[in-house]
């Protein structure tokens, strides 16, 4: 099946969805998506939306912040853009229903994470991913122009230089092939301008708190069309994830810690205060560093947080979604501390984009956590994620419309999938072993703490799956598993050459061969340019 379209926008979290919204009252926009519309990591975020919003605050300690947190690596424009662009984009949500909790009818209730040094989280109370993403879906089936495709997974993009013999423009993005997960069948979509906003790639390791769907499919994507890819080393691992044998890595809010949540060793000790002067509301690297430190020093399964000194009535008012879930664990937060471990989150790296959004390939954008546009540098401050997604998405829409009148008169007709002598797959063992082995070879040797020989170790492995996986994916008829475990592997790959090239620790990279921080070689990005998308070399 073929469809042309104005806009094909690949994901339906606030990156996607904001983007859609932005866009259709201008033209015909495919929304394609692997689960129901509201899967997403938007949907699962708790803290909030950083932005100045409070007399007493300022842009120029918002943009401090995010560059302390990112160890002086973010784009000092870009978080001066991102940061002021910020009040006006947050309108944009709140004109589509978006209800944050108030402090009064006047006056919204703004909350505090780590290394923000003022009140300045918008939230709805603890799940203000799920009512953002509410009311964004609800604008969004509401729109005539939007047409939902649900459990479609996008295979690859087309690019001109990969059709066409005539190639006026040959880095120009013409579309995707989208695979329809129910009924097995490719699709083709040309477009005029296409969106990743497929999210991150938590999945690569086997402990996240990120959604199935993250397995990094647009940078993947992204980079084999050959998009730039940046930074892929700062994987964040947040800090607080509940520890449970039946708890699917649940995020307990870092908001917790804002309101005056404790860490404390088993024993009772509050142990942040040996690792930093913010004690626990230190950067998001430096907790996730100690609390490892303190898991392995005495050999405990997690560290706990502490909240009970605030009362139930603070508690079960400001975290009723926490309070419920851990309750559901058999864990009452108001009585006792909460078991915690640290768990992949964020992305900080991804497709390179500029101050549009645009990444090196023309009308190819990345936005949201599948981009790198220098905000979050080594590290991500808490709460900016969902304003990046947010502010360009509106930067990425604004410039597409200006771009929309000059590619009416492109022909973007694209040929359709061919899918060879490919077979349905006797042998899904090979797809589900080596997911497995990806995962776990993160986790252990691509963790918190990295060195090169761990680093290596994991490269080798991924380089052999990978060779096996270039050896049967034409052979099989693409399923979802397939697609992902190419993706996850090629992103696997990605973050162990970042990690290995960058020989000193920063933010979220920290290796014991290069302990120390080195502006004078290392004050850069880590750069790896996108595959040669002609000689299909990955
Ligand atoms: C949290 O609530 O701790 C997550 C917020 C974020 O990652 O920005």
């Amino acid at each position: 099946m073929q469809v042309t379209t104005d806009f094909l926008i690949i994901g339906s979290g606030i990156a996607g969805l904001s983007y859609a919204l932005k866009v259709a009252d201008h033209g015909t926009v495919s929304l394609v998506t692997k689960r129901d519309i509201d899967i997403s990591a938007t949907q699962l975020a708790q803290g909030g939306i950083a932005t100045v919003f409070s007399a007493v605050d300022s842009f120029s300690s918002h943009a401090e912040d995010t560059m302390v947190a990112g160890v002086q690596l973010s784009n000092p424009d870009i978080v001066d853009l991102v940061v002021e662009t910020g009040p006006e984009a947050i309108n944009d949500l709140i004109n589509w229903g978006v209800q944050f909790s108030r402090k009064r009818d006047d006056e919204y209730d703004l909350t505090r994470e780590g290394g923000h040094s003022h009140r300045r989280i918008l939230h709805a109370k603890d799940a203000t991913g799920r009512e953002i993403e509410r009311a964004l879906v609800e604008a969004a089936l509401k729109h005539p122009n939007i047409t939902l495709y649900q459990y479609h997974i996008a295979v690859d993009l087309i690019t001109e230089n990969k059709i066409s013999q005539n190639k006026i423009d040959p880095n120009h993005c013409l579309g995707a092939y989208v695979l329809n997960i129910k009924n097995k069948q490719v699709m083709t979509f040309g477009a005029k301008f296409t969106v990743l906003a497929t999210g991150g790639a938590g999945k690569v390791y086997l402990f996240t708190c990120n959604p199935d769907i993250a397995t990094g499919d647009g940078v993947a994507i992204g980079w084999r069309a050959g998009a730039d890819v940046a930074n892929m080393e700062f994987m964040q691992f947040h800090p607080t994830t509940l520890y449970h044998p039946h708890a699917k890595s649940f995020l307990i809010s870092e908001a917790v810690r804002g309101e005056g949540g404790i860490l404390r060793r088993e024993d009772g000790h509050p142990f942040m205060a040996d690792y930093h002067k913010l004690k626990d509301l230190a950067p998001r690297d430096i907790v996730a560093r100690a609390i490892d430190n303190e898991m392995k020093k005495t050999g405990s399964d997690s560290v706990f947080l502490d909240i009970t000194h605030k009362g139930a009535d603070f508690i079960k008012e400001h975290f009723p979604m926490i309070y419920t879930t851990c309750l559901g664990f058999g864990i009452d937060m108001t009585k006792e501390p909460i078991p915690v471990v640290p768990a992949t989150h964020y992305l900080c790296g991804g497709l390179c984009a500029d101050e549009n959004g645009e990444t090196n390939i023309h009308n190819l954008f990345a936005i949201g956590e599948v981009a790198c546009t220098g905000l979050h540098g080594a590290n991500r401050l808490a709460s900016n994620s969902l304003l990046e997604g947010i502010v360009f998405a509106k930067k990425a829409a604004d410039i597409s419309l200006t771009r929309l009148g000059e590619q009416n008169s492109r022909n973007i007709s694209v040929p359709p999938w061919d899918c060879g002598n490919a077979t349905d797959s006797d042998e899904e063992v090979i797809v589900s072993h080596n997911w497995d082995e990806i995962r776990r070879s993160m986790w252990n040797y691509v963790g918190i703490v990295r060195s090169d020989k761990r680093l290596q170790r994991a490269m080798n492995r991924i380089l052999m799956i990978q060779k096996e996986i270039d050896q049967y994916y034409w052979d099989f008829l693409l399923t979802s598993d397939l697609i992902e475990l190419r993706n996850i592997t090629t992103v696997a790959r990605l973050i162990v050459q970042s990690a290995l090239s960058r020989h000193e620790s920063r933010g979220l990279h920290y290796t014991i061969d290069y302990p120390e921080l080195d502006d004078e070689n290392f004050h850069h990005d880590t750069i790896i340019p996108g595959a040669d998308p002609e000689k299909n070399t990955e």
